[in-house]
């Protein structure tokens, strides 16, 4: 019998996800040993504090704040620090020392992943992020590897669980922003700096990275449109949910496809093709499968050419959930050191353009306050239809006060970003609307 190879592993970071894949590592070693075809052995646990309180009890001698001796002897280096630095200078080192990378930092692959990517190009090693969108959810290599023959058109989804808890708050139970915010914050749902989950850059470093890899294409937090959920009041909910909506925020990235059915869709390639990466607050008929996603769950909808549509579901956060998916990563980067040769980098060969969000299409609602009078139906219809936005349906709802203010809801048929910003200026202008007091996109089919 020949004897197992042991493979070095380094855990950069214990908390609630470090610390649950360095217990996992530690009691599920034969398992894991059985399925690598290699002992995966816990060389130690990079910690800020060695004295500090953690989730779970972990074997004090492994644990050190000594980085490069750490990093410098390992053959997969687990890096769950978060955050930019060092961060990036302790994956750099890994892979310079020819160590894969297994990482669910996704604020810092959305930044900084062409570089790391390129680093571990150089030396054939590789850098795997399972972990970094959707917790849990195997997202990521469903798209590097299950679909890398498929053409996709489309990813849309909720990536972030802590304002898809407080909307279906708000949906269900009736409940104001601020209470179901508050709700959020006690159970812990929201990051320290909660802004990265209410304005949207938790779900944006996500699209990025879902992006980059569904169009083959390098996309960073930049190139994302982002809108976070602080419009979003418990009126509009109330209202969605009348109509037959719910409102969501969804990370929205697709191709878009010019032709003669779409002369406008934006800055083309030479095979036509371009990518819009977006998020914001959006309506979703209750009927689509991502209306049923509740509480802080995560859903992805990947549309491709051959498969069609398929759905990813699951938990987006928590410790034991996420590493999960790390330890599914740490099992892939030891059976390619098993096996031996160079990792498969990441694939930016397309490298298609961004369009900008002024020439993306969809359809909206747009709720205005107007005046009771006559004319003003024709009035407002005549600005939409000036700046090419076709109306689809109209909904006038009771006088809402004793002034004789009037509540129109209009859903229009596909129209362009820049043209409906243009229609809300011009409405916002006339004597007879009060308020443009909400415009919502509609996502996913009706
Ligand atoms: N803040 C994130 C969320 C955690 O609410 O989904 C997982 O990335």
């Amino acid at each position: 019998m020949t004897q197992q190879r042991t493979l070095r592993v380094a855990l950069l970071g214990a908390g609630s996800v470090g610390s649950q894949v360095a217990r996992l590592l530690l009691e599920h070693s034969d398992e894991l040993a059985d399925r690598s075809g290699a002992r995966l052995e816990l060389a130690g646990i990079l910690v800020r504090d060695l004295e500090a309180q953690r989730d779970v009890e972990l074997p004090a001698e492994l644990l050190t704040t000594q980085a490069d001796e750490l990093i410098a002897g390992a053959d997969i280096v687990i890096e769950l620090m978060g955050g930019m630095e060092p961060a990036r200078t302790h994956i750099l080192a890994a892979l310079q020392s020819g160590a894969d990378v297994v990482t669910g930092n996704k604020a810092l692959l959305a930044t900084h992943g062409p570089e790391l990517y390129e680093a571990a190009d150089q030396v054939g090693a590789t850098v795997s992020y399972e972990a970094a969108v959707a917790g849990a959810i195997p997202i990521v290599r469903p798209l590097r590897d299950s679909l890398a023959g498929d053409r996709i058109m489309r990813i849309f989804g909720i990536v972030n669980g802590s304002t898809n808890y407080i909307l279906d708050r708000m949906d269900r139970d009736g409940l104001s922003a601020e209470e179901a915010q508050q709700i959020a914050t006690d159970l812990g749902y929201l990051e320290a700096d909660p802004t990265l989950d209410l304005e949207g850059f938790d779900a944006a470093q996500k699209a990025a990275i879902l992006a980059s890899l569904a169009f083959h294409t390098p996309v960073s937090i930049d190139d994302v449109y982002r809108e976070g959920i602080g419009s979003v009041t418990a009126d509009m909910i109330a209202d969605a949910h009348r109509a037959g909506y719910v409102i969501k925020l969804l990370a929205v990235c697709e191709r878009m496809i010019t032709s003669s059915k779409a002369p406008d869709a934006g800055a083309v390639t030479a095979d036509g093709d371009a990518i819009s990466v977006r998020v914001y607050p959006a309506l979703i008929s209750r009927e689509h499968p991502l209306a049923s996603v509740h509480g802080g769950n995560n859903a992805v909808f990947v549309e491709s050419e051959a498969a069609g549509p398929l759905m990813f579901y699951g938990a987006g956060a928590g410790g034991i959930q996420t590493a999960s998916a790390v330890l599914g990563d740490v099992v892939s980067a030891a059976r390619r050191h098993i096996a031996g040769g160079v990792g498969v980098g990441e694939s930016t060969r397309a490298n298609l353009p961004i369009t900008p969000i002024g020439q993306v299409t969809t359809r909206y609602h747009i709720t205005i306050e107007v005046a009771d009078q006559p004319g003003v139906l024709a009035t407002v219809a005549g600005i939409l239809s000036e700046r090419g936005v076709s109306v689809a349906t109209v909904e006038q709802k009771a006088v809402v006060d004793a002034e004789g203010t009037a509540r129109l809801v209009i859903g229009t048929h596909s129209a362009r970003e820049d043209a409906l910003q243009a229609t809300v200026q011009a409405l916002e202008a006339l004597d007879v609307v009060e308020q443009v007091s909400s415009v919502l996109r509609v996502e996913g089919a009706a």
